[in-house]
């Protein structure tokens, strides 16, 4: 079996807001590695989520890293305030962020991991020049706005080459995968190079459990 030791990033936006702490605690005691957090503006995407204040109330039920995605347009206006609700690491929207290289100093100087996130028709070549300041790159596999859709399965090829990107220019940048993972999707993605696999409705809507679900993506990742 390889071992490509894989992170598995629980994206809560599949959970029962209801009992979220429970929720976001049977994730960490079940092995995830991140929990990851959609922040939706209803205009970069149409749907709606939350803010820093969630992210606040997560922060009190784990110790483990929030892994905050956020699909937002100007995203520096909120950068600070998820710092301070305890936010680990901040994912901005190449799409979303008139000036990233600055946006991505910002989370920097606010003392998170930052990173980047490529839609699916997003050339991984818009991030050249800011690739070098990356903690994470992320590459969406669908288009973002939305839990339980499809894989594209194109985001293989791109999640290779951005490992190869990665790789030739020797950095340790993070290579995120977020968008209909699951056991049958996390050993094409492991095998072409991704190292932290998001997973919202694989692992929050499996009836075998939280547990169960992210012990199953995690094997899966290992064998493919
Ligand atoms: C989609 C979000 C994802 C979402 C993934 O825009 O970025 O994190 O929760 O959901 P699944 O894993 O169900 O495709
Ligand atoms: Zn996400």
């Amino acid at each position: 079996m390889a071992d490509r030791a894989v992170k598995i990033a629980p994206s809560i936006l599949s959970a029962d807001f209801s009992r979220l702490g429970e929720q976001v605690a049977e994730a960490a005691a079940g092995g995830a590695d991140y929990i990851h957090m959609d922040i939706m503006d209803g205009h970069f995407v149409p749907a709606l989520t939350f803010g820093p204040m969630v992210v606040k109330a997560v922060r009190r039920w784990t110790d483990i890293t929030l892994d905050i995605h956020m699909m937002v347009e100007e995203p520096e206006r909120y950068v600070d305030e998820l710092a301070e609700a305890g936010a680990d690491s901040l994912t901005v929207h190449a799409e979303a962020a008139t000036h990233l290289h600055r946006v991505v100093q910002q989370i920097k100087d606010a003392g998170m991991r930052a990173g980047v996130a490529l839609n699916p028709a997003t050339p991984l070549s818009t991030i050249t020049e800011v690739l070098p300041n990356l903690d994470l790159l992320l590459v969406m596999s669908v288009n973002p706005g939305f839990g339980g859709q499809p894989f594209i399965p194109a985001s293989v090829d791109k999640i290779a080459r951005a490992r190869k990107m990665l790789d030739d220019a020797g950095l340790a940048t993070e290579l995120e995968v977020d968008g209909g993972i699951g056991p049958a999707t996390a050993g094409s993605v492991a095998a072409a190079g991704a190292r932290v696999l998001v997973a919202g409705s694989a692992v929050y809507g499996n009836p075998a459990g939280i547990a169960a679900a992210i012990t199953g993506i995690r094997e899966a990742a290992n064998t493919a």
